[in-house]
């Protein structure tokens, strides 16, 4: 039975451009589990956009002298057209500055607000006597109260993971200025957060499919105890409060409707497809499924402040699980200088194709630690992987079969050897299948790739090239059960690498594509005409190593 399955990618601050950590954590795995869960059938909306209230967009803008908005935009255009470079799927990929975010943001608010679950406090906030102004979240730096990490900022401390209130900043500095700000009192709707925290922890223990990592800091974060959080900022940048009174010069929290995101995108995205209920089917049907993916710092926002939104809201389906992946870090010795440095998506794609980089990034995805992107390793992965094994294996029985034969035919009678192979096509599909759903992409892709290796040792230990001038037909049969390998390559490396799953389905002369295929073996027409094929992957040089590292040092 075909299953719904929400893919929500956490929304990127859009104060400047994509870089290779950002799209390791988050975009490669969401879109491997999006295509899988489309290939095997099942109803699927990925959906994210950009976080355009975001305070590290309005420092930008205050940094620049320009209006936050244009800041927004222009980073908005370049990570949309980024993303799609990338072949991330996105089935809708829009941003918080939209009249329908606002809406269902404001629906959201005024709801929470007639059940009881928000109240009007008054509390200290940093206020900036140099600017004259409040100075929320980001906009502040200081000690963390429980980890003791020296620049945690006023919305949360990045080393310990822990969301924090301005207030809780020990020595607390403007980052503006480094000036001290003084403690002011302002007025600010409060949600009741506390009330949820016996819930949560009975729903997050059971959660037994989860990472470790994101069980553990969310359960530690639960039995500390859930404090209200204020859910309004004063703040030019962002949503208005639908308050009448008191609340002009104030914004929502941009917290509080960031995450609001996922399901304002799934109405906006029904919308758009024509039917504006379909949205429900993700988020009211209690068999669909949600999948939240991000890096590690979201973890809080995501397994406890947004299903406690939802659970005052209207009871909309919380989380099935929210896949929060560690931090990429660039690697090696000559990274030690260029400590802050970033490699730069749209450097990247200036001089590389997208499709090395989703295989090297999903090898090295920081799943349960963090790991290290380095040049020698991407050069190794496209070189000894991707075109040594996976691109060398096919051209090799492409390039014999086109030799050779007119056509293929369906082998009369197959042999042990050639039973086990198809065998294996069979198990990789049901490996690569078990390892995606259960979020374990770097295993996956060894499970695909897996398959290649068996493949070249096949060929190496049946020598097609060499029987098929003693024996036509065992040669054929060969080919044949190499081309249904090949043929399986094709399905399970679609999840990671689309585009050239969809050369290879072209290049054995298939109708239709690769996903409408599905998720299965492929049961091989009569007669297989094969053209002479063309490389799937190019070799790169070696020395870009060196002309990598020393571009990242300048
Ligand atoms: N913009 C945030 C970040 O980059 C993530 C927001 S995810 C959302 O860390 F759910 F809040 F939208
Ligand atoms: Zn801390």
């Amino acid at each position: 039975m075909s299953k719904k399955i929400l893919v929500a990618v956490a929304w990127p601050y859009v104060n400047g451009e994509p870089h290779l950590g950002h799209i390791a954590g988050m975009n490669v795995p969401a879109d491997i589990f999006a295509r899988y869960h489309r290939i095997v059938g099942n109803k699927v909306a990925m959906v994210s956009g950009s976080d355009m209230h975001g305070t590290p967009t309005a420092l930008k803008a205050a940094d620049e002298g320009v209006e936050p908005s244009e800041v927004a935009f222009k980073f908005h255009k370049i990570w949309k057209s980024l993303l799609e470079k990338m072949g991330f799927s996105y089935d809708l990929y829009t941003h918080t500055h939209t009249k329908n975010h606002e809406e269902v943001v404001s629906k959201i608010f005024l709801k929470l607000q007639k059940r009881g679950l928000l109240y009007e406090k008054t509390h200290k906030m940093p206020f900036s006597l140099t600017e004259n102004r409040f100075l929320p979240d980001r906009f502040v730096e200081g000690t963390c109260p429980q980890c003791s990490f020296s620049k945690a900022r006023g919305d949360q401390c990045e080393q310990c993971g822990r969301t924090l209130d301005p207030t809780d900043l020990i020595n607390i500095k403007s980052i503006r200025d480094n000036s001290t700000p003084e403690f002011r009192e302002t007025t600010h709707q409060f949600f009741k957060l506390s009330k949820y925290n016996k819930i949560l922890e009975e729903w997050i223990s059971k959660k037994d499919q989860w990472r470790i990592n994101v069980k553990n800091q969310s359960i530690g974060m639960l039995r500390e105890g859930l404090k209200d959080r204020a859910i309004t900022r004063d703040i030019e940048w962002g949503i208005p409060i639908p308050i009448k009174d008191g609340y002009k010069t104030k914004r929502i929290y941009v917290w509080f409707e960031a995450v609001i995101g996922y399901l304002s995108a799934t109405v906006e995205w029904a919308k758009i497809q024509g039917d504006e209920n379909l949205w429900e089917e993700f988020w009211l049907d209690k068999n669909a499924e949600s999948y939240y993916f991000q890096g590690k710092d979201n973890i809080p926002f995501h397994a406890i402040i947004w299903p406690a939104i939802l659970l005052g809201y209207e009871n909309h389906n919380l989380p099935t699980d929210v896949v929060a992946n560690e931090y990429l870090n660039l690697g090696g010795l000559d990274f030690s200088k260029s400590k802050g440095h970033a490699i730069w998506l749209s450097d990247y794609l200036k001089r590389y194709e997208p499709e090395p980089l989703r295989y090297y990034l999903t090898s090295i995805m920081p799943e349960t630690s963090d790991s290290e992107f380095t040049w020698a390793g991407f050069v190794a992965s496209n070189n000894n992987e991707l075109v040594a094994t996976l691109g060398n294996f096919i051209h090799r029985v492409l390039t014999i079969s086109n030799k050779n034969f007119d056509f293929l035919v369906k082998p009369k009678k197959l042999n042990q050897k050639d039973r086990e192979i198809l065998q294996a096509c069979d198990t990789t599909l049901s490996e690569v299948s078990n390892s995606i759903k259960k979020r374990k992409f770097r295993l996956a892709l060894q499970n695909a790739m897996n398959l290649a290796h068996i493949g070249n040792k096949y060929i190496d230990d049946e020598k097609p090239w060499a029987t098929v001038k003693i024996n036509k037909t065992k040669a054929s049969n060969t080919l044949w059960v190499g081309i249904n390998i090949i043929s399986t390559l094709r399905t399970v490396f679609y999840p990671f690498l689309p585009k050239s799953s969809d050369l290879i389905h072209k290049m054995l002369n298939f109708e239709d594509n690769t996903l409408s295929d599905g998720w299965k073996r492929k049961v091989l027409p009569a007669k297989l005409k094969i053209d002479k094929p063309t490389p799937l992957f190019q070799k790169l040089d070696e020395e870009i190593i060196i002309e990598e590292n020393n571009r990242l040092l300048n």
